[in-house]
């Protein structure tokens, strides 16, 4: 078994520039390192608001060994909690999703109510008090129509993020917009391969030939260093967004856990479709023109989301093994869009279902030949994987700080 110190001498092992060593990638010990230090602390996306609209609404969302309930109160409030009765601790949700007026526990029907308050328990004697035994709750946030929860005791800081996000977002109504469509597919691959792969489009010529018709390959839009003088290209749209007080500039969080972008789409492209144009007629943005190009947002190590003039889509990443990662899509559309009429699902979702099931054949074939013992890490190019190498370098940062911090280690 792998001790923190092994942990910190493969951080100290790595080449910058290039791919991490193999444990990184392989190890069962690397990854229970990486939800311990990562997931178990960070703010995690965990759902669009609008995929959970009424009361009584919930989902379930496991990270590692934590099985949480997310669900919209009586009084409109999304809470989470974990997924453990305050009896004898039977999971209380065994659906992914599902409507109950109440939570219900299904072993001996301990009643709680939306806000996480026991409502009743039979026979528990004259001493026992309900108001001891509520859900044992978890952080939540709805920011800007996304619910982000956190694991922690003690959350870390996300009023910076927060606010970067209901600034971008503002253009983009996502409180009245709905799930079209949803995806959930497991990749074997690790984690931080799927987040690789996200984070350069290196690969998109050779593997990309539908989201490649409206997608800009150009690295100096999408990719990990960004700001004004960069590209010409960039730099007219992100102007020609923010005239109408659509905020687009490149914006990175200064420990590079997050970043905000408003790039633009191909030529005249409105949209992530076959032909161009928008997928959705009646669009969740108060945009004045259709060629709005996309908001791209990441934060690391839960979610990307493009947020484009029509409609929205968002991603949630989560590790399930060393070698298996599981990737959950959502297709957001203003809430009075009718199928049928004002979009085709197909139109709609075809290019990034595509690209998805791309992505999960390229970042399976990193794993196997990772896999094998004649992998040798190797280098990241400069020009194509700046965002690649950004993000490595976030992880191993992030990895290694909390490591070295003898305070964190003292609470354990
Ligand atoms: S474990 Fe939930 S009611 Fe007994
Ligand atoms: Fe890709």
């Amino acid at each position: 078994m792998l001790q923190d110190i092994d942990v910190q001498s493969l951080i100290a092992s790595r080449k910058p520039g290039h791919s991490l060593p193999r444990a990184f990638y392989t190890d069962p010990d690397i990854l229970q390192a990486d939800l311990d230090r990562i997931f178990y602390r960070s703010w995690l996306f965990a759902v669009p608001a609008c995929d959970i609209p009424k009361a009584g609404n919930y989902v379930t969302h496991k990270v590692g060994l934590h099985s949480i309930i997310i669900v919209r109160g009586a009084d409109g409030q999304i809470r989470a909690f974990h997924n453990s009765c305050r009896h004898r601790g039977s999971a209380l949700c065994r659906q992914h999703k599902g409507t109950s007026p109440k939570i219900v526990c299904p072993y001996h029907q301990w009643t709680y109510e939306l806000d996480g308050r026991l409502l009743w328990a039979r026979d528990m004697g004259a001493d026992f008090d309900p108001s001891q035994h509520g859900l044992n709750p978890v952080h939540c946030r709805d920011v800007a129509g996304l619910v982000y929860i956190c694991l922690a005791d003690n959350a870390p800081d996300f009023e910076a993020f927060a606010s970067e996000a209901a600034r971008y977002l503002a253009p983009h109504d996502l409180a009245n917009s709905k799930v079209a469509y949803g995806s959930t597919i497991v990749e074997k691959g690790n984690w931080k391969l799927v987040w690789e792969n996200n984070r350069e489009c290196y690969h998109c010529a050779g593997n990309h030939p539908s989201l490649t018709r409206t997608f800009p390959e150009d690295p100096k839009l999408s990719g990990g260093v960004g700001g004004a003088g960069l590209s010409d290209v960039l730099d007219q749209h992100v102007a020609r967004c923010e005239r109408i007080g659509a905020p687009s500039a490149f914006r990175i969080d200064p420990a590079g856990r997050w970043r905000f972008v408003r790039m633009p789409l191909l030529g005249t492209a409105e949209s992530y479709t076959m032909d161009g144009k928008a997928a959705v007629a009646k669009p969740n943005s108060s945009f004045p023109f259709r060629d709005a190009g996309a908001l791209l947002c990441f934060n690391y190590p839960s979610t990307w989301c493009h947020f484009l003039g029509d409609h929205a889509i968002t991603f949630r990443v989560t590790p399930v093994s060393a070698t298996e990662t599981e990737v959950e899509t959502r297709w957001l559309v203003h809430k009075d869009a009718v199928e049928g009429v004002d979009y085709d699902l197909k139109r709609l979702t075809e290019v990034w279902v595509n690209t998805n099931d791309e992505d999960r054949v390229v970042v399976e074939n990193n794993q196997q030949g990772i896999l094998s013992p004649g992998y040798r890490p190797g280098p990241y190019s400069a020009a194509q994987e700046s965002g690649v190498i950004q993000f490595v370098d976030w992880y191993l940062d992030t990895l290694g700080a909390s490591l070295a911090d003898r305070t964190l280690i003292a609470a354990e």
